[in-house]
């Protein structure tokens, strides 16, 4: 048997203990995490912990194995959103398949889980857009993915919406550029399997009445073209219009998610008008990101970013009037960390805990003491919203979410 392992996976070296020679399906449950609410999936899929992290583990034919894990790996350096990928075990004894690791995506969500247990994230419009804006990235990528689905996808919260990750690589391929045609094709296909997927959710009862799936797949290719066309249309103006047409353009560019790599200005030389054209960065939008870690060290996701820097700077504000003179970016952003946001992240007993990312959590609070302060006409201050928050809000959050630091208490995850 042999191993392959990507490095830095230094945590995965204890996970070399398991017994692989045994056929995945086999293997004793002692050994795995109970995962409910998957998608619907043709390979033995399981989960392990090890070390405190969470991984996957599929069994799939060597060639599949080692093509996704390639593609896995190319998505990952170049910033699209999947799971990352770890490594695969080859050579198994007796022919069998070859086994592909994957780390467990955190706080992740099956559309599945999504239906049953999260009753208010019912409207498939929430994972339409998500979806939407995952296959447009990967299109804008060259990637033409071949299996898009429900299944094939996995949804985060980033402060209170849902960001969608693609966690099945097997059919996909990379070119560098797709053409029309393959990229219909490509959705053509997915509305397919969403149309069977709610169909298959209906049949278990979990859709509400009134939700036809058919409707909602057939809205994805409309969405899908409302998206590529306002990512990729180029635009025509005059010279005097210039500067704020470029820079509205940005914004709306940013305010769908994607952040722009270059644009291009081409002027018109006998008249006075030009023509702008952008190139997308296809990553994960970091603007907001990239700021946070800067200033404070934390690592989340970018709808989140946006609104724990709006409260840090609304706190840095605060601290400059408070004290009478300037207090620099990275100082404020220290303070904040731990005299606003930690307080906040801490005061969720360990068994909460798990249950929603730390950041959405602050996320959650921060509405909720709005929620409070409207309701009544002062300004509660986020301590006692904190309290009222874990003590009202937090414990009707569905158990499912899950967090490697959960793990010592219980072995369900979700
Ligand atoms: N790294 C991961 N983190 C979280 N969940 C995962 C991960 N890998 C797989 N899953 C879950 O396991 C399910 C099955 O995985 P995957 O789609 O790779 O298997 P499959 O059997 O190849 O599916 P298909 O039938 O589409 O070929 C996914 O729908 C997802 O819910
Ligand atoms: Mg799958």
């Amino acid at each position: 048997m042999r191993f392959l392992f990507r490095p830095p996976a230094t945590d995965a070296a204890g996970m070399l203990t398991l017994p692989w020679e045994q056929p995945l399906g086999e293997w004793d449950p002692a050994l795995l995490l109970d995962v409910p609410q998957r998608g619907i999936s043709r390979h033995v899929v399981r989960f392990v912990a090890s070390d405190g992290q969470v991984f996957a583990l599929k069994e799939i034919g060597e060639r599949l194995a080692r093509h996704e894990y390639r593609m896995l790996t190319e998505f990952e350096e170049d910033g699209l959103p999947t799971v990352s990928v770890v490594g695969l075990c080859v050579g198994r004894p007796g022919d069998q398949e070859a086994i592909l690791v994957t780390r467990y995506l955190e706080y992740s969500m099956s559309y599945r889980y999504l239906y049953s247990v999260r009753r208010d994230e019912r409207s498939p419009d929430r994972l339409l857009d998500p979806l939407v804006q995952l296959l447009v990235r990967l299109h804008l990528a060259g990637v033409f993915w071949g299996d898009c689905s429900l299944s094939n996808t996995l949804f985060r919260l980033d402060a209170g919406s849902l960001s969608a990750y693609l966690v099945d690589a097997e059919t996909a391929e990379r070119h560098p550029e797709l053409s029309r045609g393959q990229r219909a094709y490509d959705v053509d296909l997915t509305r397919e399997r969403i149309a069977a997927e709610l169909m298959d959710l209906r049949a278990g009862g979990l859709l509400p009445d009134g939700i036809d799936p058919i409707e909602v797949a057939d809205e994805l290719p409309r969405r899908y073209s409302a998206l590529w066309e306002e990512l990729t249309r180029e635009e025509v103006f005059t010279r005097d219009e210039q500067r704020f047409r470029v820079a509205e353009r940005l914004r709306r560019l940013n305010d769908l998610g994607f952040d722009v790599d270059e644009m291009e200005l081409v002027t018109d030389p006998d008249g006075d008008g030009a023509r702008l054209r952008v190139d997308l960065c296809v990553a994960e939008p970091g603007q907001n990101r990239r700021e946070l870690f800067r200033l404070t060290g934390l690592e989340v996701q970018e709808g989140q970013a946006r609104r724990l820097l709006n409260d840090l700077r609304s706190f840095r504000a605060w601290l400059q009037q408070r004290d009478g003179h300037p207090v620099p970016a990275t100082t404020a952003g220290h303070l904040w960390l731990t005299e606003v946001y930690q307080p906040v992240v801490d005061a969720v007993p360990p068994a909460l805990a798990g249950r929603l990312a730390p950041a959405e959590v602050f996320h959650e609070v921060l509405e909720h003491r709005w929620f409070l302060s409207e309701r009544e006409g002062r300004d509660v201050g986020t301590t006692e919203a904190t309290r009222s928050y874990v003590a009202t809000v937090l414990p009707h959050t569905p158990e499912e979410l899950t967090t490697p630091s959960a793990l010592p208490r219980r072995r369900r995850i979700g």
